[in-house]
């Protein structure tokens, strides 16, 4: 029934679209008449389904696009098309299998298509498919998500952006459980006073009712929202009653889940060490926020808990020799320690996490739970660096007697890395996202763990097979333990439950017996969902546990997990979806992202009849990682098409572009809020910091500069005079220590900014008198590959290709040969082998200009140019007011002075101390200046 045409259109891992035509120009030629969101939890577990129907209005046919985000625990289970009275259905398939598919329809010379990309809580889904004029398409997608108890609540979290306002919106919810609902309430940014009356809630005992249908009008006119409709989240929380403390079990359909989460339980006193990272590159608010966390941490502590704190970089220190009872007094001077703490050097978390084991294991304490707290944002990098020996030391040390949660802080740790060790010692790894937030999440974290009820629980079961994990180590007030099965013989009439376990006092056990036959209470069309619950929460604990094992075991593991992904059709990080569809000259490719070590890629796009032009490589569907695909992000099936055209513009149907990922696509350092970082001293205006430009304008500026320069280098007390040249101000990285470093760069010069000539890697600047930045900036790999950006266009070639593109032009994506170049607003995004780096566009005061941010950069290599500096240390040998700094052997009298960090869109001001040029750069600017760009 296929047309011949029909092309696969695949979806799997790798970052590569083909968003075709220019949706989002031709935005009012399509009408998305009717978006639905359906929700339905039964027993925690949700099935939410998508459906959006589209019109092309256009006397012509064009793309539809169809773009959503789904919270990233989910499984996507059902993706289905319908056009013109034909359904083109989704099939899940190994991930192998879909790449084959996908690898011959490029060979065929078909183009290939991306689609998605991981947030903070959510992910993306997107594809899109030709329309003929005045047809209808109607898009549906389904996802399953089991939710978990966090903090004595479920979260069920819709986002609704359909990009435009929608005549017939709607989000249904329908939550129902069994024991009843004891607290629900629906909050979100779509929860607001102007879209209050579009939403109803209903309450029976077991069940609730969400409805939330604004008008159109209503889409456009509230808070947040635009001509592109609604953009916003409904986070629907609640809890359930529960009255059995031995739990919950249901049973349906030859399954069982058993839900055991007891509350009235004394709380276990427990012995709790913190160790916090304080090395350099916590510098700024991440270490604001760690001390801000503690304190309110230290502050919720009950009196019969013992704790210790621990700080380490290349050192480590440690606030007591001993864990100490959480009395007013030892809190206060606790506090007063976390007070001081302060980014300095490397990362020794060998010997820190060593300390905290051996603090807890010298003083056990009978009755207690034990749990240690690691708070890291990097790699290890001074003492023992080997991860897999840090793991089986601390292994070793810990013996399985007692938890180690580790919470990696931003993009630049290790994360596999610390899941391994956690999972390893029977914890948990949690990323904490670099964000205004960050203190909320650690504490939000502290406070998951702060009341342990049972420890060593287990669950025995009579009569099934196919369980779920069943044994765990503590168990904590607000959380849930769930475990899934399969009933052996369905002719039984009951099966038992046992929870034994380790409370504050003594040994409990619960006991339960449940009828298998109880299916009352499960709607009939819905009666698949428990073996479907099972299968999601196998999965997930099989996937899990993949970094722990090793050889066979691995290996037979994964293959039960990618039989039951294939079964229950559940795009995982093992399986991949292939929908067949009527388009022509289309593949499509997309995955489930895991998350990887740094930001992902957004989105990339490239025009489908470009790649008619391409001559498809074979054998070479892998790019290389670059660097910023972590290790999730598995670099498969990416192509290299040869494309010569001119100018084109792109669009991947995403008119809010990046904005709308703040935390995805934004700067990896969260860099929106360094204001006031370095804002405790403030001594700018001392006599020596200001001083006037006069008298220097007749010189040419480079000589003046190298003359300033020179006579800046200066013993102690004698008299400094830094002119205020009309000059670019860079920021020097001074990991580690307490402030920044900064230094100009007269203007006007043609610079190096940063080269690698063993990898043959250069990125040159060009700066105008009079305004800021660069006018200019050009990048030249492997003597064929040309980048130069203006403030008009960023043009590239090599031996074949020319490829521009317009900085007003919609976000779009560029692949080539190692070379990998991301559109977004205002920024573009460069990679060349191993080298990152993003060139922003600034508009300010009338000027426009370019900045360069390296955002990656191969480590040991000869880099030069004056951006290739590494890290720069300095003593502050004399404070305030005349302080002096000995930076690499040479003492100078800086001036508190500030630096607009152009890195960032938002332009914060930071304080820095303001050095000669000469002396960071040990040459003068001569040294650094090109002929040509
Ligand atoms: C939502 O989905 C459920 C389950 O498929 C169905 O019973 C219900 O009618 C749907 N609700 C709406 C409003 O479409
Ligand atoms: C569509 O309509 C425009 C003007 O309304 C016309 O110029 C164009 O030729 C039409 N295209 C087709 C394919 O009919
Ligand atoms: C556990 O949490 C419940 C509320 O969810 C609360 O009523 C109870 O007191 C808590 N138990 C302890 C020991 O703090």
């Amino acid at each position: 029934m296929m047309d011949r045409t029909a092309v696969r259109l695949i979806f799997l891992g790798v970052f590569l679209i083909i968003a075709t035509s220019a949706s989002v120009k031709k935005k009012q030629n399509v009408d998305i008449y009717s978006f639905h969101i359906n929700s339905t939890v039964t027993s925690r577990y949700a099935t939410t389904v998508i459906t959006s129907r589209v019109v092309n209005t256009l006397n012509e046919s064009q793309e539809v696009h169809f773009e959503v985000k789904i919270p990233k625990n989910a499984f996507i289970s059902k993706f289905r098309m319908t056009i013109e009275g034909k359904t083109y259905d989704g099939v899940v398939k190994e991930k192998e299998a879909a790449k084959q598919q996908y690898t011959q329809a490029v060979s065929r010379g078909q183009s290939a298509g991306l689609v998605k990309s991981v947030g903070r809580t959510l992910e993306d889904f997107k594809t899109s498919v030709t329309v003929a004029s005045l047809s209808k398409v109607t898009f549906e997608l389904t996802y399953e998500e089991l939710l978990k108890r966090r903090l004595g609540k479920y979260e069920l979290l819709i986002n609704a952006r359909p990009m435009q306002p929608v005549a017939d919106f709607k989000i249904d919810v329908h939550i129902h459980e069994k024991p009843g609902i004891s607290f629900f309430e629906v909050k979100g940014d779509l929860s607001t006073n102007d879209l209050a009356n579009a939403i109803k809630t209903t309450r029976a005992d077991k069940d609730a009712w969400v409805t939330f249908y604004p008008t159109r009008d209503q889409q456009t006119t509230c808070k947040g929202c635009d001509e592109n409709g609604l953009n916003g989240d409904l986070l629907i929380t609640y809890d359930v009653e529960r009255r059995n403390p031995q739990g919950e079990i249901m049973v349906s359909n030859g399954y069982f889940v058993h839900y055991f989460a007891p509350t009235d339980i004394p709380r276990i006193p427990k012995n709790v060490v913190f160790i916090i990272d304080r090395s350099g590159s916590m510098h700024g608010r991440k270490i604001e926020q760690t001390r801000l966390a503690l304190l309110k941490i230290l502050s919720d502590l009950d009196e019969d808990d013992h704790f210790g704190l621990i700080t380490f970089d290349s050192q480590v220190e440690i606030w007591k020799h001993e864990l100490l009872k959480a009395t007013k007094a030892n809190l206060e001077d606790a506090k007063s320690f976390v007070k001081k703490i302060r980014d300095r050097g490397a990362t020794d978390i060998n010997t820190a996490l060593l300390k905290g084991v051996n603090m807890i294991k010298q003083h056990p304490r009978e009755g207690t739970a034990s749990i240690l707290i690691l708070l890291t944002d990097g790699d290890p990098t001074a003492g023992e660096t080997n991860t897999e020996t840090i793991m089986s030391i601390v292994r070793k040390a810990i013996g399985s007697k007692f938890p180690l949660y580790c919470l990696g802080f931003g993009y630049d740790v290790n994360f596999d890395f610390l899941t391994q060790m956690s999972l390893e010692n029977n914890g948990i790894a949690r990323r904490i996202y670099e964000d205004s937030d960050a203190d909320l999440q650690l504490q939000g974290f502290y406070d998951e763990v702060a009341i342990p009820l049972l420890s060593d629980i287990q669950l025995i079961y009579t009569e099934v097979t196919n369980l779920t994990k069943t044994n765990f180590n503590m168990y904590f007030n607000g959380s849930e333990i769930v475990v899934s099965g399969q009933i052996m013989d369905n002719s039984v009439e009951s099966f038992t439950a046992e929870v034994i376990a380790i409370s504050k006092d003594n040994k409990v056990t619960y006991q339960d017996t449940v009828k298998t036959k109880d299916l009352s209470d499960v709607p009939p069309e819905n009666k698949d969902f428990m073996q479907r619950l099972w299968a999601y929460l196998t999965v997930k604990q099989l996937l899990e546990r993949q970094v722990l094992l090793k050889g066979q075991e691995k290996e037979d593991e994964k293959k039960e997990a990618l039989k039951l992904s294939l079964k229950y059709q559940f795009v995982t990080p093992l399986t991949s979806l292939v929908v067949t569809k009527p388009q022509e000259e289309e593949v499509e490719v997309a995955d489930k992202p895991k998350e990887g070590g740094e930001p992902p890629r957004p989105p990339v796009a490239v025009l489908p009849h470009l790649m008619l032009s391409v001559a498809w490589p074979h054998g070479s569907h892998n790019i290389p990682q670059m660097g910023f695909a972590g290790p999730g992000h598995p670099s498969v099936g990416a192509v290299q098409p040869a494309i010569s055209l001119g100018r084109y513009s792109l669009a991947t149907g995403n008119p809010r572009g990046g904005a709308a990922h703040p935390g995805v696509f934004g700067s990896p350092r969260g860099g929106a809020d360094r204001q006031g970082i370095f804002g405790d001293v403030d001594f700018a205006s001392t006599p020596i910091s200001r001083h006037g430009d006069h008298a220097l304008k007749t010189v040419p500026l480079v000589d003046m500069f190298e003359k300033a320069g020179r006579s800046i280098n200066l013993k102690p007390g004698s008299k400094v005079s830094v002119p205020r040249v009309n000059s670019n101000r860079f920021l020097l990285p001074a990991v580690g220590q307490p402030k920044p470093l900064c230094y100009d760069v007269p203007l006007p010069h043609k610079i190096k900014l940063l080269e690698d000539s063993a990898l043959e890697f250069s990125m040159n600047g060009e700066s105008k008198t009079s305004t800021h930045g660069f006018c200019q900036i050009a990048f030249h790999y492997q003597k064929n590959h040309h980048l130069i950006i203006d403030t008009t266009s960023i043009r590239y070639s090599d031996d074949q290709n020319n490829v521009e593109f317009l900085w007003d032009q919609e976000p779009t994506q560029h692949n080539i040969e190692g070379v990998y170049l991301i559109l977004r607003n205002n920024e573009i995004d460069v990679t060349m082998g191993n080298f990152r780096v993003v060139i922003l566009l600034h508009k300010k005061d009338g000027n426009v200009f370019l900045w360069p941010d390296i955002r990656q950069q191969p480590k040991d290599v000869g880099l030069s140019g004056i951006l290739g500096k590494g890290n720069i240390s300095y003593e502050e040998i004399q404070g305030p007011p005349l302080p002096i700094l000995k930076i690499m052997d040479q003492e100078v009298r800086p001036s508190w002075d500030r630096v607009t960090d152009y890195r960032f869109p938002s332009t914060p001001v930071v304080r820095c101390w303001l050095v000669p040029f000469q002396t960071v750069m040990e040459g003068s600017i001569s040294n650094f200046t090109v002929a040509q760009l």
